[in-house]
């Protein structure tokens, strides 16, 4: 596929977080759909090797940048403009940390990091990127919120409570960008096999995998596919809600052993 075909064919979207997991593979599945695509991260040097290797597909650049720095995030808009020759139609808010540990011993600095990481970088971005959009009358914003935005998880109260926040932004920055062209969804994922998930992964006491309904751990390509459909004009009637995207886990929630007896 070339930049002229596919369904983001002469976009330009910029994914926070994006040198990284599930954000490199929204990169990639970006690209080979035809946009022109920003990889905005605090890590410079994986940008760059990303960009170097999407260079084969289609055109990728990397950009340094802290989503929690606002003035950082305003030159990003900037910067991205100026490189690509045309504003961002397309912004993901993919940027996040997770911090595992009791509430009770959270530091200030944990909270400040998980909200100001999970959702005040988000609210930065979109602040930045959206003006452009509204004044041409189409855009994308797509924050990437978790399973976290719906249920209690041990140990993440902070990260818990950025999540949930992160579907109140979706949702309220919707109604105030109505009838402007842009939308703006969220996607929650569950358990996506990625460098965040790293530990988890390799547990061999525990599959989080087995705990879906599709019963394996979830990939970064996963939500790209929900990334590009939401990106996309196929999406133009979907706006201010969340596409869960975690093999059912949500949905399967039961009590220990009850699917298992109606297997
Ligand atoms: N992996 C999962 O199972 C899972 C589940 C639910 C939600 N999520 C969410 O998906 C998103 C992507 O997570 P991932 O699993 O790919 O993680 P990851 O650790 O692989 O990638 C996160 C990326 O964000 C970048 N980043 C972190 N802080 C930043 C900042 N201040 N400014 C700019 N870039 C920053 C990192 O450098 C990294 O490249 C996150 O928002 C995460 O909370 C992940």
């Amino acid at each position: 596929m070339t930049a002229t075909q596919g369904k983001l064919a002469g976009k330009v979207a910029v994914v926070t977080g994006g040198a990284s997991g599930s954000g490199a593979a929204i990169c990639r599945e970006f690209v080979l759909q035809g946009a022109r695509v920003a990889i905005a991260d605090r890590n410079q040097e994986a940008a760059v090797r990303l960009a170097t290797e999407l260079a084969e597909l289609g055109e990728a650049r990397a950009f340094a940048v802290d989503i929690t720095d606002s003035t950082a995030v305003n030159a990003l808009a900037a910067e991205v403009r100026a490189a690509f020759g045309h504003h961002a139609d397309i912004l993901v808010n993919n940027a996040g940390v997770r911090i595992v540990k009791p509430v009770l011993e959270h530091t200030d600095d944990d909270w400040h990091k998980m909200i100001s990481i999970n959702l005040t970088g988000h609210f930065f971005c979109t602040r930045a990127f959206a003006p452009a959009m509204v004044d041409t009358g189409w855009g994308r914003v797509i924050n990437i919120a978790s399973i976290a935005s719906f249920v209690g998880r041990p140990d993440r109260a902070a990260y818990c409570a950025a999540k949930s926040g992160a579907l109140g932004l979706t949702r309220g920055t919707a109604i105030d960008l109505r009838h402007r062209g842009v939308t703006v969804n969220a996607i929650a994922p569950g358990s996506i096999a990625t460098p965040l998930n790293a530990e988890a992964k390799n547990d061999t006491d525990v599959d989080w995998g087995a705990e879906t309904l599709v019963g394996r751990w979830g990939e970064g390509r996963d939500i790209a596919l929900a990334a590009v459909y939401l990106a996309s004009d196929d999406a133009s009637y979907v706006n201010g809600t969340t596409l869960t995207v975690d093999g059912g886990w949500v949905s399967a929630k039961a009590r220990d052993g009850e699917i298992a007896s109606h297997a």
